[in-house]
């Protein structure tokens, strides 16, 4: 029998990926003691109500409401409780203690993560975020480390697990947006406002902590462009698999060059768009998550699978855990986070895509010639032009006085495209714009 010596383990919270890192913990604790050359001991586990009803994988008598002395007495810490406040202090009080942290808390990193870093930096120990970005799948350590000799070029990914299940239910079952979210949440998948879920908060993060990573570069949050899925209808799902498309709510980070156009920096940005469905990304069904990267050397690497869930989130917790646990016993200096780039980031605006416009129009002689002609205003070149095709029914009718319009365009000037769907709102035979759609991958 091999004596082991301990390292001491904090973990703030007990909820739906606490209590799977708990379980984790004690059901193997003797082969991660093997595998860290020490024994990982849970010192306690930190919540806001010992008393709350809770899984049976923690042991009551580590339960407490005292984080500040668990951290204290703490090797390494796990964060895994969420929100900005109270976690910021109890992390950087974790550092300054010198104790390495492990944390799934992509707002915190999102929002805070340049402090917390510089602040590990300074005193020697290390912030390790694995389960922040895309759950289960390993594309921190990928990006951070596999690539590191290699240019990155463009990252394109689903990296939130609960409008990706919520999408995929309103696609495949024909579950309404609502129905579809209580089931997300049931399953404890979304954050615990959802809206950071719907509204692409949590995706705008998410893309935010990789293409820091990815460009070597700050990224300011405020300059991620974010569009959440609320205004994905069930007939905009309907219409989008009748042309052959699956609507995913994408994160994009994207290295953008054209001294011609005076561009030159990262694009980053969330938003919901259309991808052909023999694209794998449209393949990627419930809750999973899904993340393209390209480099110059690699070129195309898809990494794929859990995007959530507690015992999947775990998993990503548990790696950084052995990881950092196997410094404490090997030593080592650990990595730093590199920013050296500095890229601009650059709007939406600057992008070049193509797009699906649909709108409701009159369904009278020469309104196809008014809509075609504000389209060649701007520059904007039409791919193809369908009427009455896409109707929720999937009749082929026009709906009374209006009919359905919907116009694909060639690749794009954003700015252009926005400047044709301003012209377009104004003519009088388009009674709605009802939605505008990317398409990715193509
Ligand atoms: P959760 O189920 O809501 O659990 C949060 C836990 O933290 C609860 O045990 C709660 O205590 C505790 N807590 C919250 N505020 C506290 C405070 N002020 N003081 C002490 N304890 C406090 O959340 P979760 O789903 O496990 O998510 C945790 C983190 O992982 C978040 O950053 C989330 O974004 C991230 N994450 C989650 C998933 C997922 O699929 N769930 C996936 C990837 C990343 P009580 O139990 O007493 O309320
Ligand atoms: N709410 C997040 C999601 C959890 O749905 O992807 C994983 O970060």
């Amino acid at each position: 029998m091999i004596e082991y010596r301990s390292l001491r383990v904090a973990l703030l919270g007990g909820g739906t990926v606490g209590a799977n890192v708990a379980r984790r913990l004690i059901d193997h604790a003797d082969e991660l003691a093997a595998r860290v050359g020490a024994h990982i001991d849970l010192i306690g586990v930190a919540v806001r109500d010992v008393k709350a009803t809770r899984s049976p994988a923690i042991p009551a008598h580590l339960l407490t409401t005292d984080a500040e002395s668990l951290i204290l007495g703490a090797d390494i810490v796990i964060e895994v409780m969420g929100g900005i406040e109270p976690a910021r202090t109890y992390i950087t009080a974790a550092l300054q203690s010198g104790a390495d942290v492990v944390t799934a808390n992509k707002a915190l990193l999102a929002n805070h993560g340049t402090e917390l870093f510089a602040l590990a930096e300074r005193v020697g120990a290390q912030l390790y975020y694995e389960a922040a970005v895309a759950g289960a799948i390993p594309i921190i350590r990928p990006l951070r480390d596999s690539l590191a000799g290699d240019n990155v070029t463009r990252i394109m990914g689903i990296v939130n697990g609960t409008t990706n299940f919520i999408l995929d239910r309103m696609d495949t079952d024909g579950s309404t947006f609502d129905e579809a979210l209580a089931v997300a949440t049931e399953l404890g998948y979304a954050e615990a406002d959802p809206t950071a879920d719907v509204d692409g908060f949590d995706a705008a993060q998410k893309a935010a902590i990789l293409a820091g990573l990815a460009f070597h570069t700050t990224i300011d949050l405020s300059s991620v462009h974010r569009e959440g899925i609320r205004g994905v209808s069930g007939e905009v799902i309907a219409l989008a698999s009748k042309a052959g498309y699956a609507v995913k709510l994408l994160a994009i980070a994207e290295r953008l060059d054209n001294p011609a156009d005076g561009i030159d920096g990262v694009s980053v940005r969330v938003y919901p768009a259309l991808i052909p469905r023999t694209h794998p990304l449209a393949a990627v069904r419930g809750a999973n998550n899904a993340v393209f990267v390209e480099a110059e050397g690699a070129g195309s690497l898809m990494f794929y699978g859990a995007g959530a869930g507690g015992p999947e989130t775990a998993s990503a917790v548990l790696g950084d855990l052995v990881s950092a646990s196997r410094r404490h016993v090997i030593g080592g200096p650990g990595l730093a986070e590199s920013t050296h780039a500095n890229l601009a980031m650059l709007p939406v605006s600057a992008i070049t895509t193509s797009y699906h416009v649909t709108l409701e129009v009159a369904d009278e002689p020469g309104v196809l010639a008014s809509v075609a002609k504000v389209f060649a205003d701007h520059s904007v070149s039409v791919e193809l032009v369908e009427q009455g095709l896409f109707t929720s029914e999937g009749s082929a009718a026009s709906k009374g006085q209006t009919a359905t319009l919907v116009i694909g365009t060639h690749r794009a000037k954003e700015s252009d495209l926005a400047a044709t769907v301003a012209d377009l709102a104004k003519l009088k035979a388009v009674t709605s714009v009802t939605s505008v759609l990317r398409i990715e991958g193509a």
